[in-house]
């Protein structure tokens, strides 16, 4: 076990390479399963609307206090806080980042190995000629099985284990430079095969015509979940990737460019979906089953949708690896700064105990379907806990941070590139996250948990 040497640590190569490895972490099942899903539960257009306000108020001044901590201090997120508040506490937060990770990756590696699955079952046709219910039954018993979710989960994780070993620069760097646009490009062809459908309007119609009587106090801290969830902030996902970031980038420049992205690719995700699901006359409050239920019926009725199967499920899958590797990476950049392994060590070190966690999770409906805490199994637990409890929390400790702790001056300097950048924005943008996030977060929060009622 030797030093890490810090004067060799890894970085992005360019600034195309770190908005797009940033974009990928954000871009993930949150916006292509979580999102729609949420949105035609909540209201559709009434969802988008509360969401829209958290991504702007609370959601990009979070991701820009995690650059500032990464970038100012070139560290883990343990690390960032130790450099930062020496002999105080925070270093807790960066922790409980890495606790974060681990319960992230375990659940969030399961729904990407079943994407895995459903790639397999789209090639070999094996949707065709089941009726809605069978259709059902096929992703209710593939989750309750054991072997070929796990299977599916293994390889999932050996994907993202080759992909962070590989390195920043050389490895998530490169990988997302190419998967970006792809799943750009896919997500594009599909968006014009759904609203060209007959009857698509309908779709369009909820997802742009807001319901509100569908809004409760339950439905804003689901959005404000999903707006932690969705960005990849609160756990130190943002301030690790931060940390391998320029000096002479422009960290807000990157910040609303990242949050925006992720925001448009979720509408788009519910435009490649809804105006499908009500040109077939289907209900769109289906719950998590939406894409892996509704969607094989879709497609098998829809034209040409051998091959829009095919896409949709190879386009959850590359978004879910994006952000896979970017959630092993916050335990990777600890284990090797702070523990002092060497990054192939280190990773395997990771993956390997984050499967133990992930293979129980995978058995959440079937073997170990009797495990439950408050009516929910292990899934649905590592699922609630982290982005209901965690990320805000963590996200409320960092606002925090930056607005109280850190000191106005060094704020500034990390923002402004020591005065290179105008940054006009610093002062709104301090009053924010002094101010405005914070409450917002604790109240939503609190909430949502039910320890205050309006
Ligand atoms: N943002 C990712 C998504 O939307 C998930 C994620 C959460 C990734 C937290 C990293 C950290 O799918």
């Amino acid at each position: 076990m030797s030093e890490f040497d810090f004067s060799k640590r890894d970085s992005f190569g360019s600034k195309f390479g770190a908005i797009a490895a940033a974009a990928g972490s954000a871009i993930g099942l949150g916006n292509i399963w979580r999102f729609p899903y949420l949105m035609g539960e909540n209201g559709g257009a009434a969802f988008l609307f509360i969401y829209l306000g958290f991504i702007f108020a609370i959601g990009i001044p979070v991701m820009l206090s995690e650059f500032v901590i990464g970038r100012s201090t070139q560290r883990n997120p343990y690390g960032a806080f130790k450099i930062l508040a020496p002999k105080k506490h925070w270093y807790l937060v960066g922790l409980m980042g890495v606790v974060a990770a681990f319960m992230i990756l375990a659940f969030y590696t399961v729904v990407s190995g079943w994407t895995l699955e459903y790639i397999y079952q789209s090639i070999i046709n094996g949707f065709s000629g089941k009726q809605t219910t069978e259709l059902g039954q096929m992703f209710d018993s593939f989750k309750a099985s054991t072997f070929r979710p796990i299977l599916w989960f293994v390889i999932f994780m050996a994907m993202t284990t080759y992909i962070v070993i590989s390195g920043v620069k050389n490895g998530i760097e490169k990988y997302t430079k190419i998967l970006m646009p792809l799943l750009a490009a896919i997500l594009i062809v599909l968006c014009i095969r759904t609203i060209t459908l007959p009857g698509a309007s309908e779709g369009l119609k909820f997802i742009f015509k807001p319901d509100f009587s569908k809004v409760t106090t339950y439905t804003f801290l689901q959005a404000l979940g999903q707006v932690f969830f969705s960005l990849s902030i609160g756990m130190g996902t943002l301030i690790t990737y931060g940390s391998y970031m320029n000096k002479k980038d422009n960290l807000a420049n990157t910040a609303v460019s990242v949050s925006l992205a992720d925001t448009f690719v979720a509408v788009l995700a519910a435009i490649a979906i809804f105006p499908a699901v009500f040109a077939f006359g289907i209900e769109p409050s289906e719950g998590p089953g939406l894409v892996f239920k509704t969607l094989p019926n879709i497609f098998q009725q829809m034209p040409g949708g051998y091959f829009f199967a095919i896409l949709f499920f190879v386009l959850l899958s590359v978004a879910a690896l994006t952000s896979t590797i970017s959630v092993l990476e916050v335990i990777v950049a600890y284990f090797s700064e702070e523990l002092k392994m060497t990054r192939k060590r280190a990773t395997i070190i990771a993956s390997a105990s984050v499967s133990i966690l992930g293979l129980a999770t995978v058995m959440s409906w079937g073997s170990l379907a009797n495990v439950k805490i408050f009516n929910k199994n292990i899934f649905d637990i590592l699922d609630f806990t982290s982005a209901n409890v965690l990320l805000p929390v963590g996200g409320l400790l960092i606002v925090g941070f930056i607005g109280w702790f850190h000191g106005y001056k060094m704020t500034k300097d990390e923002l402004s590139n020591n005065s290179e950048l105008k940054a006009r924005y610093i002062p709104l943008y301090m009053f924010i996250i002094k101010f405005i996030a914070p409450i917002a977060i604790a109240l939503v929060f609190l909430n949502g948990i039910g320890l205050l009622k309006f």
